[in-house]
């Protein structure tokens, strides 16, 4: 069993997206293992974002992930981190494809509404660092 951090970004709470992207996740069979809304602190974004460091965009995309409220959550199942990343689509909006959620719902290659581990050693470490309280035990909740 995998588990893999996804974050609705600022963008997503502000649109409003919260339910609709939620849901796909649900929908999929996934389960979920932690959820909390989170005002990211400057430290946290850099953290979470550190191999961007030194990139063009790097600056604006920390403006943007501490601009409002994140969704904080954690999915668990067979193959969650990859299961999750193409439920979620290329990273630009406008490149990726009907039926993903930033193909649906995206146009912007920053401000893309979701993000989620690309490995799972660093979903290990995002849950880490975003769940430093840790997670409520979910096992055998649906068996
Ligand atoms: P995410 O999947 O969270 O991983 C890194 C983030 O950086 C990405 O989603 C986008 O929000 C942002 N990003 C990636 N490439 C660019 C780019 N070329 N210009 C602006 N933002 C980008």
């Amino acid at each position: 069993m995998q588990q893999t951090l996804i974050l609705l970004k600022p963008d997503a709470v502000q649109r409003r997206l919260v339910g609709e992207i939620t849901g796909r996740f649900e929908r999929k069979g996934l389960r979920l293992a932690g959820l909390k809304l989170v005002q990211a602190p400057r430290a946290l974004a850099e953290q979470h974002y550190a191999v961007h460091k030194g990139k063009p965009f790097y600056d604006s995309l920390l403006a943007f992930l501490t601009s409002g409220p994140t969704v904080a959550m954690v999915w668990e199942g067979r193959e969650a981190v990859a299961v999750c990343r193409t439920l979620m689509g290329l990273t630009d909006g406008a490149k990726a494809p009907p039926g993903t959620i930033r193909g649906d719902l995206a146009l912007s290659v920053q401000n893309n509404l979701v993000h989620g581990s690309d490995s799972p050693e660093n979903a290990a470490l995002e849950v880490a660092l975003w769940f430093p309280e840790g997670l409520v035990s979910v096992a055998g909740v649906d068996a």
